[in-house]
This record gives C-alpha cells, structure tokens and sequence, in this order.
C-alpha cells in the first residue's frame, strides 16, 4: 500500500509538473452556474496578473467581473449553453488584467463525468492570444485598405482622363469668344474647378499607389526644418509648438514635396485637435525595429504629437480611408491622412497612430534608412 501511494504522490507531482508548465492557465471548477473555482494553475498570475490565491478567494464570479464589458453577454450565454447542453465551453474573449491591460484569451472546458454519465466537475485551459489577435486585425486593416486602394485607383484613373477632357475643351471654348467677353470669366470658372477636382484625384492617386514618386535620399530633419517658419504661423498662438530633431539623424529614401505634404497634414490635423490650445510636438529619431534584423530594418521615425481631443477606436480603425472626416463640411476633404498612407507605403514604410479619447494623439511615420553611402559607391 505504502508503495502504491509513493508512486501516486509520484504521478501527482509529475503531472502538476507539466500543467504548471504549459504555455496557459488550466483551471478546475464546478458544473454549477456560476461555477465554483477549484483549482487555478499558477500562469494565471503571468495572464492577466491575479495571483492563484485572489482567484481562488474571489469565488465563482471572479472571472465574470473581469470580462470585457463588451465580451460579457456572450460570455455568459456561452456559459449557459454549455452547461444546459453538456457540450464543451468554447469562446475568445477579452479580460481585463489586474494593470488595465485588454487581454484576448481562448477560454474552453468541457464537463468530466462518472461512469454513470453524472458530471463531476470541468476542467479547462485559457490561452492568451491577444497577439494572434492583433495580427489578424493587422491583416484586415491591411486588406481593406489594399481593397479602398483598388477601387479609389480605379475610380480617379478614370476621373482623371474625362477631367482632362473637360479642362481641354473649356480651353477650346474659350478661343471662340472675343477677349472681353464677360461669358470668359464663366470658362475660367470652369477651368479652375476642373484643376480643382483634378488635384484631388491626384492624391487618390497617391493614396492607390498609383502615381509615381520622385524619390531621392533626403534628410526628414531638414524637412521638418523648412516647415518650421509656416507652420508657427498657422497654427496660432494658443498652440505650442515643439521641435525636437535627433542631430544624428538617418537618411531616408523619399519625394520630398511629398514627405513635406505628410507631416503638414499631421501637423494640421493636430492643430484641429486642439481648438483650445495644447501642445504639438515634431520629433525624429532613429529606431531599431529588432535588434536580429538586417540593416534594412533600421528606420527613422518622425512624430507628431498633440495633446488634443484623441480618437476613439471606431475612428482610429477608419482615418486612413479616402473621404473619412469628422470635420464640418468644407473643413476636410479625408484625403490627408490617405495620401499620408499611399506616400508612406510607397517608400516602404507604415504610419502607427496611438491615441487616448481626450488626452491626444501621437502619429509616426516609419521609413527605411537609405543605405549608406560607401556602399552604392562600391556597388
Ligand atoms: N491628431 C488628430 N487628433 C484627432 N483626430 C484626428 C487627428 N488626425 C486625424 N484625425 C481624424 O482623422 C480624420 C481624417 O484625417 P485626414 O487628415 O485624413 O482628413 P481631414 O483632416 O478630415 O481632411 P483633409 O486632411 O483632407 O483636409 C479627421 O477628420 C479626424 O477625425
Ligand atoms: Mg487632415
């Protein structure tokens, strides 16, 4: 007997070993609803920063006060369905961790029963794939704007042959009439919102990646330099404006009107965040994106940040889009920001927004470091 219940400690050991080790938090709990938690596994302090003791103390409700709000009617749906079904519990959801931190987790259980078919208790595991999660919204991001960027293409393609069509034959109209002839002023009119919509065609253009840009190795220092003096001008007093270049600053490969359209859009952008003042903050840096990565991996970053209004995450996930504004008619157009993207993926780079609802946003634009120079002489 005493053998026996060596080689069971034995077991035991063995196998809280493994659980404890695997790359998720295992749990045990009650077939009850709400279920009554009996054994957590310690990687639930790694999930989402709750130690095995404050999730066994906080009883059976403890998980449901950490799922998102938004996650927690089909959370506990989930829960009935399985519990009434029999069927095994499977969700993704999201939990708040203990530092406000939103974590995705796959969350299953299914019922162990008796030999008579009479559940036991659950058993289940939660595994955190808030990076999984955040790859894939990459790619739908990605996807739809690849998508937007076909279509917008297309459309000003098209938009630009009949604009000229309609800029040409004004032109020619315009020879038919004697100089003086009050009805000119009508054909100039015609004229100038014809170059009108054809200049907005060509930053559709752009923001498709359809329209070719004069790169050349620049320095975005000097960029943000030239912009300085117009900038303090237009952005009033109530703003102030801080500049902060790195002295060592990479080069890049860019269009450098182009660039220039870049940051003064973000820059104005931010000023209309900030219609009761605030701070605007251009700064360059060099970034390592990995420290295993080739050379191409090192960027140079340009920011702009305000302490403005701040997006929230249904407008964060749509200002790269043609034509999306929250400004009042006339104000915007919603083509700033996807030129920005069209100029910036052209020269191989990606912009990152991060913003906080009524505290502000910061934009940064990511581009390659041109390669150095001692090596296109060698080449
Ligand atoms: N710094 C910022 N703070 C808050 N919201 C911003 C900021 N930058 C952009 N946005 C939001 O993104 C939207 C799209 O910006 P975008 O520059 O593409 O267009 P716009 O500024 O509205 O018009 P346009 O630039 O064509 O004149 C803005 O209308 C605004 O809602
Ligand atoms: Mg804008």
């Amino acid at each position: 007997i005493v053998r026996a219940e060596d080689e069971k400690a034995a077991a035991e050991t063995r196998y809280r070993g493994l659980v404890e080790q695997l790359p998720m938090m295992t749990y045990v709990t009650s077939c009850e609803n709400p279920p009554a938690t009996l054994y957590v596994s310690p990687q639930a302090e790694q999930l989402i920063g709750y130690s095995v003791e404050e999730w066994l103390e906080g009883g059976g409700a403890f998980i449901d006060a950490l799922v998102h709000p938004d996650d927690l009617e089909a959370f506990l749906e989930e829960r009935v369905r399985s519990r009434t079904t029999g069927a095994a519990f499977s969700l993704s959801y999201r939990l708040l961790a203990r530092d406000r931190r939103v974590v995705w987790v796959l969350d299953e259980s299914h019922e162990v029963v008796d030999p008579d078919g009479k559940p036991l208790f659950c058993q289940g595991f939660l595994v955190d794939i808030t990076e999984r999660k955040q790859l894939e919204e990459q790619l739908r991001q990605s996807q739809k704007m690849e998508a937007i960027g076909q279509l917008a293409g297309g459309i000003a393609h098209d938009f630009n042959n009949m604009l000229t069509a309609i800029s040409g034959y004004a032109e020619l109209l315009g020879y038919s009439f004697d100089a003086g002839d009050p009805r000119l002023e009508d054909i100039a009119e015609l004229k100038r919102a014809a170059a009108h919509a054809a200049s907005l065609t060509r930053q559709l253009l752009a923001f498709s990646r359809k329209e070719l840009l004069l790169a050349k190795r620049l320095d975005p220092n000097a960029i943000v330099h030239e912009l300085e003096t117009m900038l303090r001008r237009t952005i009033g007093e109530q703003i102030e404006l801080m500049i902060e270049l790195e002295p060592e600053l990479a080069a890049v490969e860019a269009d450098p009107d182009q660039l220039a359209q870049v940051i003064l859009n973000m820059a104005l952008n931010a000023r209309d965040a900030m219609p009761t003042g605030g701070r605007l903050t251009i700064s360059t840096a060099n970034v390592d994106v990995g420290p295993d990565l080739p050379d191409g991996a090192q960027r140079v970053a340009i920011r702009v940040a305000d302490t403005g209004t701040g997006m929230d995450e249904e407008t964060c996930g749509r200002i790269f889009e043609p034509f999306f504004t929250t400004k009042e008619p006339g104000k915007g157009t919603g083509l700033g920001l996807a030129t920005a993207y069209g100029v910036v993926s052209q020269s191989g780079g990606t912009i990152e927004v991060e913003s906080v609802p009524g505290q502000g946003s910061t934009f940064c634009v990511l581009l390659p470091r041109a390669p150095a120079l001692s090596n296109r002489v060698a080449a």
